[in-house]
């Protein structure tokens, strides 16, 4: 069974083919350079990058699989969370493929599809419960997975996302954009603690607006006495990255002991970060069993929709109504 993936939430147009749960391509353009001076994602931009690429992109896909359009027997769309626009481009487009070739069309939570990262090309068996983590540009959420249409939200973000923060740090430290894998190569363990960052904890609910704005107070409060060097900028985003990311593990691991679990899985931009991999790994020796997407799959890509859309497809007969599917930006 071939699925085709489609995936337009946010900055990234990226159409995947799957034959059964193995990758046969996942090809992703991204509009991120056009967002690069505006420190952050457009979304005019990105929807009109969606609508001017997807059609090269999705025959782009089906060349590198080596298949033809009819041979497409399932249809996986993003259809949430994201920007309206964008995530219309890459919905609509799916919904004329499901019409035209009469296959079977799924609406897939972008989200969701996150978590379903490190099983892709069955890298590795499934087995239910545990606890989902996705941390990524626009969310920081905890779930409960009991099935990938079992998902319990135990956990969120009171404010900014986590990604969505090292973005904003390395633009007010102007460091550029995206800021996550900047942060990433910057950071130096041995000036994890050279400030006192604190990030925001409720429950298993995260807040990182704080420690952003403490970031940024701390930098204005040096730059009155001193000059920012780039070993000023090091210790502010090695203390930032630490706090966070031992936080996010703290959290993480208290929901897995709270609900019983001891595996954990994880997905999302931030996931590719080797510093909060590290940490989560370091885990294992409590008992825990961490189970990483590789890089390729962290940031957003159509492999992950295409892979959740065949799983509840296939192992739980979801498919839905080509009238009736929206897209739901929220
Ligand atoms: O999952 P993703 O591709 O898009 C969303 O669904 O939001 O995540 C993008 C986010 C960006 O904020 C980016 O800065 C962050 O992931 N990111 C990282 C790293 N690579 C990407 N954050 C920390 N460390 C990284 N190595
Ligand atoms: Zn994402």
């Amino acid at each position: 069974m071939f699925t085709i993936g489609i995936e337009t939430s946010c900055d990234e147009t990226s159409c995947a083919v799957l034959k059964n749960d193995k990758v046969l391509s996942n090809v992703t353009l991204s509009s991120l350079r056009q967002h690069k001076k505006y420190g952050g994602v457009i979304p005019e931009i990105a929807t009109r990058a969606h609508l001017k690429n997807i059609d090269k992109v999705f025959t782009v896909s089906l060349k590198e699989a080596g298949i033809i359009l009819h041979d497409i027997d399932l249809i996986a769309v993003t259809n949430k969370p994201g920007l309206m626009g964008a995530l219309v481009i890459g919905l609509n487009f799916a919904k004329a493929l499901a019409v035209s070739l009469n296959k079977p069309l799924i609406g897939i939570n972008h989200l969701h599809a996150h978590i379903f990262a490190p099983f892709l090309n069955n890298a590795r068996r499934i087995k239910f419960p545990f606890i989902g983590l996705i941390v990524s540009g626009g969310h920081s959420e905890i779930y409960l997975v009991n099935d990938f249409d079992k998902m319990r939200l135990v956990g969120a973000t009171r404010d900014d996302a986590c990604g969505e923060v090292y973005d904003k740090i390395a633009r007010f430290l102007g460091l550029g954009y995206p800021g996550g894998p900047v942060i990433d190569k910057l950071f130096e363990e041995k000036y994890k603690d050279a400030f006192k960052f604190k990030c925001g904890r409720v429950g298993f609910d995260l807040s990182f607006s704080g420690i952003k704005t403490a970031v940024i107070y701390k930098k204005e409060e040096i730059a009155k006495k001193e000059k920012i060097t780039p070993d000023i900028i090091k210790r502010l985003i090695s203390s930032f990255q630490a706090s966070a990311m031992n936080t996010i593990t703290r959290t993480v691991v208290e929901a897995a002991e709270e609900y019983k679990v001891k595996r954990i899985v994880c997905g999302g931009g931030v996931i590719a970060n080797r510093y909060l991999r590290r940490k989560l790994c370091e885990q294992e020796s409590a008992g825990f069993k961490i189970i990483l997407p590789s890089f390729e799959y962290t940031t957003d890509n159509a492999a992950m929709v295409a892979g959740l859309g065949f799983y509840l497809y296939n192992k739980k007969g979801i498919q839905h109504d080509i009238g009736k599917l929206e897209a739901e930006p929220n």
